[in-house]
């Protein structure tokens, strides 16, 4: 049956072990969470392509596509401008594939989560727009199908990505990732008390993985060691969580921490929230996605509260999450 329009929400990500590395082909694990990115797909009588993005904090932008040309007003501090771009491009991809016309169609962006914060907007943004013009134009996606298409979204418009954040807000749950080798939804039934502050970023997420790739041409008998016990980390952390081990976890994204502030992804305001949350009473805390910034996660059972305020106090703000379990959401209307 064809339909109008469709709406589709994708879950964002914490990275809990294994950022960077995972980019170098390591394991890592991350979690979807239940705010994400909503995308709504619909058919106009215009032949242009309007892209309009908005969240709480900014008017949002409306952006006209007319024969590969993007015009329009754009009103905002460049974040929103650079999720349509996710958004453009994951409907340039599923039409290049399955043959949709890009005339008379609006896309609208909203976010449930503060964008550029490290908690893979972009990836929500690519997962949704994916899913939700596949069904207009009523081609079928599995969520690994989904998964895939909107990697390569993410790699057309950074350059470089590893699948874990659209693998993870497609197919939702806590993940498993070893790029190229294993995609594997965690079975574990373990409740992780996540505490997520996170603080303006300074760098973008394709910018730190640059630093990162010159980091390791200059030092590469040093690099790749921090690179491998990165990746021992997670697969210690995936037996920690298969025994529900609360402190092995925690110790876990300490040591993780200390390689991600080895690999200069940290800086002053995110390893303060870490110490302070760890002050707290948190059995760990690190940095989580890209890092200049962003998301710090930290594993606090039975203290959210107390290190939720010891977050706050050292500047950061707090979002409150809970794990997705369901992935990417469609819904349509005909
Ligand atoms: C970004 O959320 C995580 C990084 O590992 C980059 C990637 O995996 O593409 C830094």
């Amino acid at each position: 049956m064809s339909v109008l329009r469709v709406t589709a929400t994708a879950p964002g990500v914490v990275k809990l072990f294994g950022e960077h590395a995972v980019v170098y082909g390591k394991p890592a694990i991350a979690m979807a969470i239940n705010k994400g990115i909503k995308v709504t797909v619909e058919e106009t009588n215009d032949d242009s392509l309007v892209i309009l993005a908005k969240d709480l904090s900014v008017k949002g932008i409306a952006i006209r596509v007319t024969g590969g040309l993007i015009e329009g007003n754009v009103i905002d501090d460049g974040q929103l401008s650079r999720l349509a771009s996710y958004a453009l491009t994951a409907l340039r991809l599923v039409s290049e594939k399955y043959g949709g016309d890009l005339r008379g169609i609006r896309v609208i962006i909203e976010s449930q989560l503060p964008i550029g914060a490290g908690l893979a907007t972009s990836a929500a943004v690519s997962v949704a727009a994916v899913a939700a013009y596949a069904r207009l134009i009523n081609v079928k996606l599995s969520k690994e199908d989904i998964a895939k298409i909107s990697h390569s979204v993410e790699l057309t418009v950074q350059g470089a990505a590893s699948p874990m954040d659209t693998a993870t807000s497609s197919i939702g749950g806590v993940m498993y990732i070893k790029p190229g080798i294993e995609l594997k939804r965690l079975s574990t039934s373990l409740k992780i008390p996540l505490v997520v502050g996170y603080v303006e970023r300074e760098s973008t997420t394709s910018e730190l993985v640059k630093r990162v790739k010159a980091l390791y041409g200059k030092y590469p008998a040093v690099i790749e060691k921090v690179m491998d016990s990165i990746g021992a980390i997670v697969d210690e952390a995936l037996a920690a969580l298969n025994k529900s081990d609360y402190v092995a976890l925690g110790e876990l994204m300490n040591i993780n921490q200390g390689l991600l502030e080895a690999l200069g992804v940290s800086n002053h305001r995110l390893s303060n929230i870490v110490y302070m949350a760890r002050r707290a009473g948190a059995l760990g805390a690190k940095l989580s996605g890209g890092g200049g910034g962003g998301a710090v996660i930290a594993l606090a059972p039975g203290v959210e509260d107390k290190v939720a305020i010891a977050v706050k106090l050292a500047g950061g703000e707090v979002i409150l999450i809970d794990a997705n379990y369901e992935g990417v959401r469609i819904e349509d209307y005909g």
